[in-house]
């Protein structure tokens, strides 16, 4: 029994060396900033991947990412250790509110000679952030008359919780948050899950990417949802971004953020208009 416990990974503590270097390396690659409180709960999560690994300290853990330094293991690494908690129509105050000024929006980039929308969801997680945004977009273009072009960009660091972004089939608990009729008009209804449809899935594009590394796109875009990912970064790391959004938003577009996220002090472009939601002046 004590020979087991001595080998078991699930007994082993996260020693201060090595839970320093795994919070340097995932500070530096994805801008997330683990602080001590985090500690136990990366302990408890990395313990199942270290088994299957054959690895059975946290010591030898860091030798290995330190040997392979491979994009591929960390990436594995920050899928275990990040938080992807969302859900359809999240803080639905947002979608209310682009519900209301979409319309406008149109009508003013018609004017302007473009008839054209984009939409970045900057941390999309499992799609439903992308998707809600869809149906409010496909909803707001059976007001307006004549053709857009409509793109909405979805992007995640980590590429397990992408694909199932791009796979699109939720459990029928999940679907709870989608109304009845937007479920039946959005969605196919499989045995115990709904599948995205392909007229909502064809407007996103699921793509890999780590929001502060580098962008291979300009913009412009329309609207940016960064919610729920920078109250992981530390405050350089948020100001660093919101002025890369502010850079690609075209003038007069939003920036929406999480409830619990606030740009106090960070970028005087940007104006406040509802609680989370800003506009570039
Ligand atoms: C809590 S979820 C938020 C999902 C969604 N935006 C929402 O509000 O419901 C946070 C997401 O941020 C992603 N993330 C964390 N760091 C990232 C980075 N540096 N670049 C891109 N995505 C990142 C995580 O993988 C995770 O899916």
């Amino acid at each position: 029994m004590e020979e087991a416990e001595k080998s078991d990974i699930f007994l082993k503590p996260l020693h201060d060396a090595e839970y320093q270097y795994l919070r340097e390396l995932i500070y530096q690659y994805s801008g997330i900033n683990l602080h001590e409180g985090k500690r136990e709960l990366i302990r408890a999560r990395l313990c199942t991947h270290l088994k299957k690994l054959g690895i059975d300290s946290f010591r030898e853990y860091c030798n290995y990412l330190k040997q392979t330094a491979s994009a591929d293991e960390i990436n594995k690494l920050l899928n275990i250790l990040s938080t992807n908690m969302t859900q359809f129509f999240r803080e639905k105050a947002h979608f209310d509110f682009l519900a209301n000024v979409l319309p406008e929006m149109i009508q003013r980039r018609k004017k302007q000679g473009s008839a054209r929308l984009r939409l970045w969801s900057t941390a999309c997680s499992s799609g439903e952030e992308a998707y809600s945004l869809g149906i409010i977009v496909q909803e707001t273009l059976t007001e307006v008359s004549g053709h857009v072009d409509v793109k909405i960009l979805a992007t995640d660091i980590s590429s397990g919780i992408l694909e199932r972004a791009i796979l699109g089939k939720y459990s029928k608990e999940r679907m709870q948050d989608v109304p009845p009729h937007w479920r039946a008009k959005y969605f196919k209804a499989a045995r115990d899950s709904y599948i995205v449809d392909m007229p909502l899935k064809n407007l996103i594009q699921f793509r890999h990417l780590n929001v502060v590394g580098p962008w291979p796109f300009k913009g412009p875009f329309d609207i940016i949802f960064c919610r729920n990912m920078m109250i992981y970064f530390d405050k350089a790391t948020q100001q660093n971004l919101v002025e890369r959004f502010s850079e690609c938003l075209q003038e007069d577009g939003l920036l929406f953020l999480g409830h619990s996220e606030s740009l106090v002090g960070f970028a005087p472009n940007l104006k406040y208009v509802i609680p989370s939601v800003y506009r570039k002046v």
